[in-house]
Parts: C-alpha cells; structure tokens; sequence
C-alpha cells in the first residue's frame, strides 16, 4: 500500500490524559473485580446527577413515537439565550440588569466549543497564545488543528507560584502582556485563562480578574478569553465569575461557560460563550456554524431548564448538595495523603480536584501508581510546559467519584507507600 502524508498531524501530541484513561481501560479488560484501577485521571464529574434537568425536558421523557429532533438555530434559540443572561446569572451572581442579554450569549458544544469558537474569531497565523504556568493546554491543540498555528507551535507563559495556588496575579498578567505588545504591535494577543483552576482548585478573585479585564478591554489588540467551566462547584467565596460583566465595556473579553462538570453532563456537551463584544461575537458565531453547524438541541433544552425561574430553586438545592459533596471528599482525600506524606498546593475553593505535591518525580510516579497501587492519577507534566519543574512536582486528582471509592484509593496508595518503605 502506498503511504499517504499525514506528517502534518504526527506532530500533534496525544493528549496525556486521555493517554492514561485508555490505558486504564486496557488494564482493567483484563483485571478481576478486585484488581481493576481505580480510575481519578479524566476530569469528569461522577457524583453529578443531570435527572435534574434531563427530567424536566418533555420531549426526552415522552413515551411512544417521537417528532424529529431539527436543527437547532445556529447559535441556540434566543429566548434561551436571553433567559441565560437576564435570568440564570443574576439568580447566581449580583449585577446590574442588563449589562448583558441574548445578543451577548451563544450556546455552544461545552466550554470547550466555546474557547474554539473565540479563539476561531481571534487568531490568525502568527499571533500569540498566553497561559497560566499550570493550566489546561489543550487550547494550543486545538490551534494547531484549525490550521492556525504550525505544529509545535508552544504558547507563552505567565509565571506564578504554589503561594498563590499559581493563580497569576493581576501585576504578572499585565506585566507580560504589556511587553508582549510593545514587542508585537501588529499581532494579536490572547490570555486563555480560568476563574477557577483545572488542575489546582484554586479561583481568581472578582477584583483581580476585574483589572485583568480592565487593562485588556483598552488595547486593542489585547483578548482574554476566560474560561468559568468550575464556577458552579465553588466552596469558597460566590465572587462573579464572568469577566464580561466585570469589564467597563468588554471590547475583546470573552467567557467559555459549561454544564458538564456541575452537573454531570459531560457527555452531553452543553457550554455558551458570552461576550460583549459585537465583531468577536458576529465572527465566533461562523465559527460555530462551519465546526457544529448548530448546537445540539439536548443542549438547548438543558440550558432553557437551569435557566427558568420556576427552576432555578431546585437547580440551586441540586448544587449546594453536590459541593458539599465534592467538598467532603477534597477533604477526605487531602487529608489521608497529607498523611501519607504528600504535599497539598495551596488549599482548593472548587472544582473536582485535588493537587498534591509528590516527592518523587511525578511524571514517573504516576506509572507506578498505576501498575502497583492500582489507582490513574495525572502527573502534573499534563498542564505545563514540558521543561517546567513544577510539572513533576504535582500529581492532579479526580476526587468527584463515589467517597468508598475515594476511601478504597487512599487506602492502596497507603499500602503502595508502605512497600515503598516510605
Ligand atoms: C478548565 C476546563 N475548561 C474546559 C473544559 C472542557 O469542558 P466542556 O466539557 O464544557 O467542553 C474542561 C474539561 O475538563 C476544563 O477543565
């Protein structure tokens, strides 16, 4: 057979984690009961129960033929989008009506169709990618496969340290983007960062994500693309979360919602994008129309579900359940390896991991966890760069599973250290 050149992709990584949970699958094929791993690598939400929304959805719940399920308007029906921004914010956070409504809110393919969609409207070859120290990379990815970036293509990084929970203060943020637009004028310049943190739980406050905004919104070839996907599975402090609503006037601030992780609803792929800004918007909705065509119309229905006002108290006693939870168990879990001589990063507010600081190289030991204590967990390595230290410092932890689970994981880890001598 003659080989065709597919050299073009060969040099897109595979995604780590995604690299762990097959492996884990493979492994557990052929494991007894007892001897399966314990998966805590992907970053989904096990505890979630979407029957909260999924049974107030008529359609899903009719019984006998059902009427065919059409294109849904491209960017999701616009009383739904309305009711997002006038109803299912402010029920959460407290801002003045109308700073945004419909106009200003897509439904999307999770907040991961949402970061696609603006960074799709933003970025042309050449212009730069800025990231948090510890974060989730795979937006870089995702430029290399819309054709944006070259392959191996590396993002910039904004520095920070375990005292802050690498969570980049406003002063490091503006600092790098400041030098990076004297030293670039003509090209773009998009901060992809988050409220609330994948890997480490630990969330940027209103104020400081306020002036990172604040400083973006006046230049203008300065983008913050701010991706809230945590902001319902929150212990800590209910600061708003959405740089739009921060912003003066949000010229080039987007924000990448989603209802996967609150609600358990991964799989479905349900997110919006928000933004005041008009052209950012008019140019991620071709995004959306050429990669999805249309939202699916689960999506839609899930969103017109959380976001109406006779729902919105049982949505609301659904969450405070479930980051009691996720809570109970983030301490469960920190507080039986901080046992066991782990480290914990600063204290996490949210999210469904935990980040523990290991004393051995992390991008070793996760193997070894694996193949001999029988628990996936994600080596740091998966949310840095390559040659950053940090990355063998941390291991990342989904700690949203069943709490037996989560005890029967702390308990071989114990006896895996033990072995070890340690
Ligand atoms: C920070 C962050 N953003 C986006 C996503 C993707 O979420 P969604 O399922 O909404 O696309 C994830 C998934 O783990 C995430 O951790």
């Amino acid at each position: 057979m003659n080989s065709r050149d597919y050299s073009y992709f060969a040099n897109i990584p595979y995604s780590i984690i995604r690299e762990i949970s097959e492996k884990v699958l493979e492994i557990n094929k052929r494991s007894s009961e007892d001897n399966k791993v314990i998966d805590l690598s992907l970053g989904q939400n096990f505890l979630g129960d979407p029957s909260v929304i999924l049974r107030a959805i008529k359609w899903l719940n009719n019984k006998g033929k059902m009427d065919p399920i059409l294109y849904e308007p491209s960017l999701g029906s616009i009383e739904v989008r309305e009711s997002i921004a006038k109803v299912f914010y402010p029920y959460f956070y407290d801002f003045p009506s109308g700073v945004i409504d419909g106009n200003n809110v897509m439904i999307t393919d999770g907040a991961f169709g949402a970061v696609r969609n603006a960074l799709g409207a933003i970025f042309r070859p050449g212009d730069i990618l800025v990231v948090d120290r510890v974060t989730f990379r795979y937006f870089i990815h995702s430029l290399i496969a819309i054709g944006r970036v070259m392959p191996k293509t590396v993002p910039y990084i904004i520095s920070s340290d375990e005292t802050t929970g690498f969570v980049a203060k406003p002063d490091q943020v503006i600092d790098i983007l400041e030098r990076l637009k004297n030293e670039y004028p003509d090209r773009n310049i998009v901060y992809y960062t988050q409220f609330g943190f994948n890997p480490t739980g630990c969330y940027r406050t209103s104020k400081d994500l306020k002036e990172i905004a604040n400083y973006i919104e006046e230049e203008k070839n300065l983008f913050l693309i701010n991706d809230i996907a945590y902001h319902l599975v929150r212990w800590g402090s209910k600061d708003i979360p959405l740089a739009s609503v921060l912003a003066d006037e949000g010229a080039g601030i987007v924000d990448a919602d989603s209802l996967s992780k609150p609600f358990g609803l991964m799989g479905v792929r349900v997110g919006a994008l928000i933004t005041r800004d008009e052209d950012l918007f008019k140019y991620a909705a071709r995004i959306q129309q050429y990669t999805i065509v249309s939202p699916n119309k689960l999506a839609v229905d899930a969103w017109r579900v959380i976001s109406s006002k006779e729902m919105l108290p049982s949505i609301k006693a659904y969450l405070d359940e479930q980051v009691k939870m996720i809570r109970e168990n983030y301490k469960l879990f920190t507080k039986g390896l901080q046992e066991l001589g782990f480290g914990l990063c600063k204290e996490g507010q949210g999210t469904i991991y935990a980040f523990m600081r290991v004393s051995e190289d992390a991008s070793i030991l996760w193997r070894k966890m694996l193949e001999e204590a029988k628990v996936a967990v994600v080596p740091a390595t998966a949310f840095t760069d390559p040659r950053d230290i940090v990355g063998k410092k941390f291991i990342r932890v989904t700690i949203s599973v069943k709490k037996e689970l989560l005890e029967k994981s702390v308990e071989r880890i114990k006896n895996f250290m033990q072995k070890k001598g340690i």
